[in-house]
C-alpha cells in the first residue's frame, strides 16, 4: 500500500516530456521545387493543435530550407514556443533579435553538411559565444547550446551562463548494439551533470519511433526536438497523426533510468 503511494507520488513528480517539432523539412519540400507550398506555418499550427509544445526552425546561413519570412510568420501565428536554431553569426543574431523567438539554440554550421554534424565546441569558443549568450539573455530570450554529452562542454555552457543545453543525440540514434549502449550511457551521464549544474536539458537529432524508447532512459529531460522522422512519417499518415504517434511514445517518460 505504502509502496503504491510512493509510486503515485513519483509519477506525479515525473516531468511531462515536451515535444518540439522541427519544421525545416516542410520548407525543404517547398524549396526543392521553388513552389509556394507546403506552408510551414500551417504545418506548425497542425503540430501545435495535437499537442506539440513548441516549434523549431533552423534559419541556415545558406537559406536552404527555412526563409526569413517563415520565421516572421511563425512568430506572428504560433501559440506555443518558437525555438530558432542558428549559428553564432552576426546577421543571424540581428535577425533573431528582431524576431524575438522564445528560445534560440546555437548550433555549429557548415555549408557542405547535410544536417548539423556534431555539437558546438563551447569550451573552445567561449570568447565568441559569451557576448551572444549575454545579448540574448538581456533581450529575455532563452539561450540553449547544442552540445555533445561531454562534461567539459556541459561545464563550459554553465560557466557561460547559458540556462539550457540541448544534448546531441545523433550518435546514439545512428548506433546499434554495444555502441548504442555506450552512447546512451554518455547521454545519461551528460544529463546528470547538466542537472547538477542547474541547466535545463533538452535533446535532439536523429530521434525516430524506433529509437525514442532509448532516449526515454535519459533523466531530467525537458524537451525533445524532433524533425526529419516526423515530417517523413507525415507523408504516410499526415503531420497531425505523425506528431500524435511520437507523443504517445513519449508519454511513457518517467524521468529516465536514473531520474
Ligand atoms: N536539434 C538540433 C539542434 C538540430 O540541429 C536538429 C536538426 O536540424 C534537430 C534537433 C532535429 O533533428 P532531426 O531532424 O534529425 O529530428
Amino acid at each position: 500500500m505504502a509502496a503504491d503511494k510512493t509510486d503515485r507520488v513519483a509519477l506525479m513528480k515525473a516531468k511531462r516530456l515536451r515535444l518540439g517539432v522541427n519544421c525545416d523539412h516542410v520548407a525543404t519540400l517547398r524549396q526543392v521545387r521553388g513552389a509556394p507550398y507546403p506552408d510551414v506555418t500551417a504545418a506548425a499550427l497542425a503540430c501545435e493543435a495535437v499537442g506539440a509544445r513548441g516549434i523549431t526552425v533552423h534559419l541556415r546561413e545558406d537559406r536552404r530550407h527555412i526563409q526569413d519570412y517563415d520565421v516572421y510568420a511563425l512568430r506572428r501565428n504560433l501559440k506555443t514556443n518558437l525555438n530558432l536554431e542558428m549559428a553564432n553569426a552576426r546577421d543571424i543574431v540581428a535577425l533573431a533579435l528582431a524576431v524575438e523567438p522564445d528560445e534560440v539554440c546555437l548550433v555549429p554550421e557548415k555549408r557542405e553538411e547535410l544536417t548539423t554534424e556534431g555539437g558546438l565546441d563551447v569550451a573552445g569558443q567561449k570568447a565568441e559565444l559569451a557576448p551572444t549568450v549575454k545579448t540574448f539573455a538581456d533581450a529575455g530570450i532563452e539561450v540553449s547550446l547544442f552540445i555533445e554529452p561531454v562534461a567539459r562542454q556541459i561545464e563550459a555552457a554553465a560557466e557561460l551562463g547559458a540556462p539550457c543545453i540541448e544534448l546531441h543525440t545523433g550518435t546514439f540514434c545512428n548506433a546499434s548494439g554495444r555502441q548504442a549502449a555506450l552512447e546512451l550511457n554518455r547521454l545519461i551521464a551528460g544529463a546528470v551533470r547538466a542537472s547538477e549544474l542547474g541547466l535545463k536539458v533538452n535533446a535532439g537529432h536523429g530521434i525516430n519511433l524506433a529509437n525514442v524508447n532509448g532516449i526515454l532512459e535519459i533523466p531530467y529531460l525537458d524537451t525533445l526536438n524532433i524533425g526529419h522522422s516526423i515530417v517523413a512519417q507525415a507523408v504516410f499518415v499526415g503531420i497531425g497523426k505523425a506528431v500524435k504517434e511520437m507523443l504517445a511514445h513519449m508519454a511513457a517518460y518517467r524521468g529516465g533510468r536514473h531520474g
